[in-house]
């Protein structure tokens, strides 16, 4: 069954703009877990522009799904990782000027320092996780990089203006998602992902998990974390389960 991680970092840019307490993005984790998240996504970025070592730390005392820790392959975050050991990793590009991740990770540059990295990982039995775009030759760069699972970059299909390219997009995720799986990799999806349009990706039979932060607590404000998160979990639930059954 389809998996919903819910990404708190904007919980933690809302905190900071004050520079205070409040809101605390653990207990913006707490309650998406009791509203049906079965993880939770903090990315610690070189600049800690929004989560703090403290609530990745505080994170992974508290939470009772899965740590999904997203980093750069930078070696004072690959520490922390260590330390703390998350569940998984997911490895993602990272741009100091960019609002939020920009695209996928080009793999092919750095596959010994990307299979490396793995290697560290799994001695400490975290599972890790490469942001890719859906593409063939991304899907065997992460193999070559011990990939457990590939989180694949939806960020194009959500931001199409034409429903024709957004149809073409969401058949390179189909194909790259049966790829994938036939490779045995754990598969997950996300980015730019909301009440609209993430019900043709959880149709999608192979993927295992989404992560998604903006539009859950974009909703959060207005509705309330718990029920946010309740209204993402059962579009994908529903959309999941039709797949299943055909109609
Ligand atoms: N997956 C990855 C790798 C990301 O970097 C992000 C953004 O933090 C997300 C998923 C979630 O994207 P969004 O906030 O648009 O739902």
């Amino acid at each position: 069954m389809i998996t919903l991680n819910i990404n708190v970092d904007h919980v933690a840019t809302l905190r900071n703009a004050r520079g205070g307490f409040e809101p605390d993005p653990v207990t913006a984790a707490v309650n998406a877990e009791l509203a049906g998240a079965t993880g939770i996504v903090a990315h610690l970025r070189e600049d800690r522009r929004h989560m703090k070592d403290r609530d990745i730390r505080i994170l992974r005392e508290v939470i009772q799904t899965k740590l999904d820790l997203e980093m750069a392959a930078n070696e004072e975050i690959i520490a922390i990782a260590l330390d703390i050991v998350p569940e998984l990793v997911t490895i993602v590009p990272e741009n100091r000027k960019e609002l939020t991740t920009e695209g996928g990770l080009n793999l092919l540059a750095n596959i010994d320092k990307y299979r490396k990295l793995s290697d560290r990982m799994h001695e400490k039995d975290i599972e890790v996780s490469f942001f890719i775009e859906p593409d063939e030759a991304m899907i065997e760069a992460a193999l070559e990089c011990d990939a457990d699972m590939v989180e694949f970059h939806t960020g194009i299909y959500a931001n199409a203006k034409h429903e024709g390219d957004m149809t073409q997009e969401l058949a390179r995720m189909i194909g790259a998602c049966s790829s994938a799986f036939e490779n045995g990799l754990k598969i997950a999806a996300g980015h730019g992902l909301n009440y609209s349009n993430v019900q043709a990706i959880s149709m999608i039979p192979e993927i295992d998990e989404l992560s998604i932060g903006h539009s859950v607590m974009a909703r959060a404000i207005h509705v309330g974390i718990s029920q946010a998160v309740r209204e993402m979990h059962t579009l994908i639930m529903n959309a999941s389960m039709q797949a299943k059954l055909g109609r």
